[in-house]
């Protein structure tokens, strides 16, 4: 950053000049912004340069709890409002686009869940605040899993029993890490500690059942298990939507059902979107049975 560089980076056609050691967050936002000045009536400009706020802040929260575990409550913001802007644009399907050019699994599930949720929650008419809330609920939710060994997080086939013993400490993780930290609110740790109970008791890490899982968890579970069937993977081919919504539909002593239905609507929305908004009439998915855990 000595003036004789920053003269030499002007020289060379630079239009930013950041030190070294800018926030990942800082640097992308630059990046979106130069995105968005140079297609300002792209439709979808808008939408990328959300995601790359979202993307950007998500990184320095990983980071963050990787290392000393302060969690940068201004990254999570950021991310929410990227997050809910995007969901009032109505396109899920374009943020679902933008996912699956991530290559790493856990930002990848991150931005899923999160876009997911986001449209959920105002498909469902929550308020501001709320979505504020369970949107921020959503991108912390697996923020434990920083702490798991990448070895096992990335491994790409079957875990064995004891790495699964591992990754289920990940939402007891997340929330001692919160809850040390201080200043959360009592629904985002709820979702940090209890996103992979089910209603029927046979979740994890308390055995939490029915009214003892509240409805912002309940709908951040639904889109974490769907996220976790359709995310991308080298070595799998994802799951289409109707099949992975099948399986939702499959587990109905475990999951809301009022809410999956309406999750239904959705995901509809955002596969008709995918087909360039023509209307088109879609058989109910089938019921079968089997579950994810
Ligand atoms: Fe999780
Ligand atoms: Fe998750």
């Amino acid at each position: 950053m000595s003036p004789r560089s920053q003269t030499q980076a002007h020289a060379l056609g630079a239009r930013e000049v950041l030190p070294v050691d800018t926030p990942r967050s800082v640097l992308l936002d630059k990046v979106g912004n130069l995105l968005g000045s140079a297609a300002p009536t792209s439709a979808g400009a808008g939408i990328q340069r959300r995601f790359i706020a979202a993307s950007a802040a998500l990184g320095d929260l990983l980071d963050a709890a990787a290392s000393d575990g302060h969690i940068p409550i201004a990254a999570i913001n950021g991310s929410v409002e990227a997050l809910n802007r995007a969901a009032e644009g109505g396109d899920l399907d374009a943020w679902l686009d933008l996912v699956w050019q991530h290559d790493d699994a856990t930002y990848q599930h991150c931005l899923l869940v999160s876009g997911l949720v986001a449209a959920f929650a105002h498909r469902l008419g929550f308020g501001e605040a709320d979505r504020r809330l369970i949107t921020g609920a959503a991108v912390l939710h697996d923020i434990g899993k920083a702490r798991i060994p990448l070895d096992i997080l990335r491994k790409p086939g079957k875990l064995t029993a004891q790495e699964r013993k591992i990754i289920w400490q990940h939402p007891q993780i997340g929330y001692d890490m919160l809850v040390a930290q201080g200043g959360f609110a009592p629904t985002v740790l709820a979702a940090v500690l209890s996103h992979h109970e089910y209603l029927d008791g046979s979740g994890y890490p308390q055995g939490l059942s029915g009214k003892q899982i509240s409805d912002p968890v309940r709908v951040i579970t639904i889109c974490d298990i769907y996220a976790a069937l359709i995310e991308r993977r080298p070595y799998r081919a994802p799951m289409p939507p109707e099949e992975a919504y099948a399986i939702l539909i499959g587990m109905e002593s475990k999951l809301d059902l009022d809410l999956v239905r309406v999750f239904g609507e959705v995901i509809v929305a955002a596969s008709t979107a995918r087909l360039g908004r023509r209307v088109e009439t879609r058989t109910a998915p089938t019921r079968r049975s089997g579950g994810v855990g």
